[in-house]
């Protein structure tokens, strides 16, 4: 096909974000599990923790996410053609969550919904995404819209690795004519076998993890991901060669936790540096010349190179990725949802104006492991950009109203879960009145294994 019969600007058209009503607070989390103070909220970067109840799984997650979307956005059931969903919470090895999903639809009789789950790690929403935006650009494309989503419950046993989790779900509707374009031919992925981090206990919740391992692997990603990209992006721009971080406005990352965001800002600054030329570096990089026979592969853990860059980058992490995270700091790790929920920080964090027109990098990374670096053009119409960016009004005022949970009832909570992780038959005990209206979640679930759902009322007719 003529790439002048594509449909134009293929991208995300809508977005929609949701997290648990609960959080625990991260300075009570450090004391109760009498870790030294500042290292989970100065040490790891995070404020607050959500997390669910036995009342929530992946299903209702994507439920709840969908059903707003669409609501939210006017989108008719049968305007929909394709439905990928990208998670690592796997409640059933055969069933899929987009069959679960399929209930949304059986009332419009729409049943003609391409599309499955995806999975590794976090990278499955990127995947999802990726597919859905394929779809659209294909010779299978019906003129209908694809739904790209991403939902995970992130939780970890007690140890290092609990301040870490977090939950929420992101639905993505994708489609032509969008406010934030995919740009054609700048995608660079890395995958590799690796146990860096991995969920080999089909009865837990929780991962197998080498934390150090898996920083080094999410790093070494990174610098390939951006090496790719790099040289694809000068291919279509050679008139921007060489300037590296400067072609972004704005980049995004996927966040285990907001720390190593701000590291990576720092290592992508070090690969600017190692590819510079000679001149170059003494403009950009003065006083960091030491620095010019360090290696990627050594340098991982070499604290004078990280922090030496890490001042470096401190302006560009400043103007171009600090505001992302938001919802990591005050929720935690989404997983699969982690670095769409920094596109939504982002969104409502910076002036819609200055975003117009302007490139977002991202990088995201599924542990064992996936990684892509890609980019973002938000569109040049100053006005449908922000319409678009005015449907996410609900997302701070959402994030205030939640409530605060004391580390021991976290802990209960999460022992719940543990022990009825699979139980057949169930009923949860966790509260329905502390969800957000228009939740769904978990009634029972049959001897048979069968999980029946219900949804908290909504607010004026489903506008939440
Ligand atoms: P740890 O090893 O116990 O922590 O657990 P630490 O001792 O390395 O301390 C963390 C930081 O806090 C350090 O900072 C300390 O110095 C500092 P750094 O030196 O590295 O800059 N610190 C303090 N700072 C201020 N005041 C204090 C204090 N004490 C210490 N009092 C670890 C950390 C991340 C390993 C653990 O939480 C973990 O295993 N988490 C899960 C794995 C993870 O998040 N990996 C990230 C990359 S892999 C990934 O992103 C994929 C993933 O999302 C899964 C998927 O793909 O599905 C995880």
């Amino acid at each position: 096909m003529a790439s002048s019969s594509w449909p134009e600007n293929v991208g995300i058209r809508a977005i929609e974000v949701i997290f648990p009503s609960q959080y625990v607070d991260q300075t009570e989390l450090e004391q109760f599990d009498g870790a030294s103070t500042g290292k989970y909220t100065i040490g790891l970067g995070q404020a607050k923790m959500g997390f669910c109840s036995d009342r929530e799984d992946v299903n209702s997650l994507c439920l709840t996410v969908v059903s707003r979307l669409l609501e939210r956005h006017q989108i008719k059931h049968t305007e929909i053609g394709r439905l990928e969903v990208g998670t690592e919470t796997i409640v059933d090895k055969s069933k899929s969550v987009k069959s679960v999903l399929m209930q949304l639809f059986a009332e419009s009789g729409n049943t003609d919904i391409e599309g499955l789950d995806t999975t590794n790690a976090c990278y499955g929403g990127t995947a999802a995404l990726f597919n859905a935006a394929n779809w659209i650009e294909s010779s299978s494309w019906d003129g209908r819209y694809a739904l790209a989503v991403c939902a995970d419950i992130a939780v970890y046993a007690k140890g290092a690795a609990r301040p870490t989790g977090g939950a929420g779900a992101i639905a993505m509707l994708v489609g032509p004519h969008a406010p934030l374009v995919l740009e054609r031919g700048l995608r660079a992925t890395h995958m590799e076998h690796a146990y860096d981090f991995y969920k080999p206990d089909l009865g837990s919740e929780y991962p197998v993890v080498d934390g150090k391992l898996s920083i080094q692997c999410y790093l070494s990603a990174l610098d390939i991901c951006y090496r790719l990209y790099r040289k694809k992006f000068e291919k279509q721009h050679p008139e921007q060669s060489g300037a590296g971080l400067d072609n972004f406005d704005a980049i995004l990352f996927h966040t285990p936790f907001c720390k190593l965001v701000q590291k990576s800002v720092g290592r992508l600054s070090f690969n600017d540096f190692l590819l510079s030329s000679e001149d170059k570096r003494v403009e950009k990089f003065a006083g960091l010349e030491r620095f010019s026979t360090a290696t990627l592969e050594g340098s991982y853990f070499d604290r004078d190179v990280e922090k030496a860059f890490l001042t470096q980058s401190a302006e560009v992490f400043e103007a171009k990725t600090k505001k992302s995270l938001l919802l990591a700091n005050q929720v935690g790790n989404m997983y699969t949802p982690s670095v769409y929920s920094g596109l939504v920080s982002l969104l409502i964090g910076v002036p819609a104006a200055q975003l117009v027109d302007k490139r977002i990098g991202v990088f995201s990374y599924g542990s064992g492991l996936a990684a892509s670096m890609y980019s973002i053009k938000v569109t040049k119409d100053a006005a449908a950009f922000e319409q678009f960016v005015d449907k996410l009004a609900y997302v701070q005022p959402m994030l205030n109203s939640r409530e605060k949970v004391v580390p021991e009832q976290f802990s209960s909570l999460m022992e719940v879960r543990e022990k009825n992780n699979h139980a057949a038959p169930y009923t949860p005990t966790g509260s329905i009145s502390a969800l957000f209206p228009g939740t769904y979640y978990l009634k029972d679930v049959d001897a048979l294994h069968r999980r029946t759902y219900e949804r908290t009322p909504t607010i004026s007719n489903g506008v939440h």
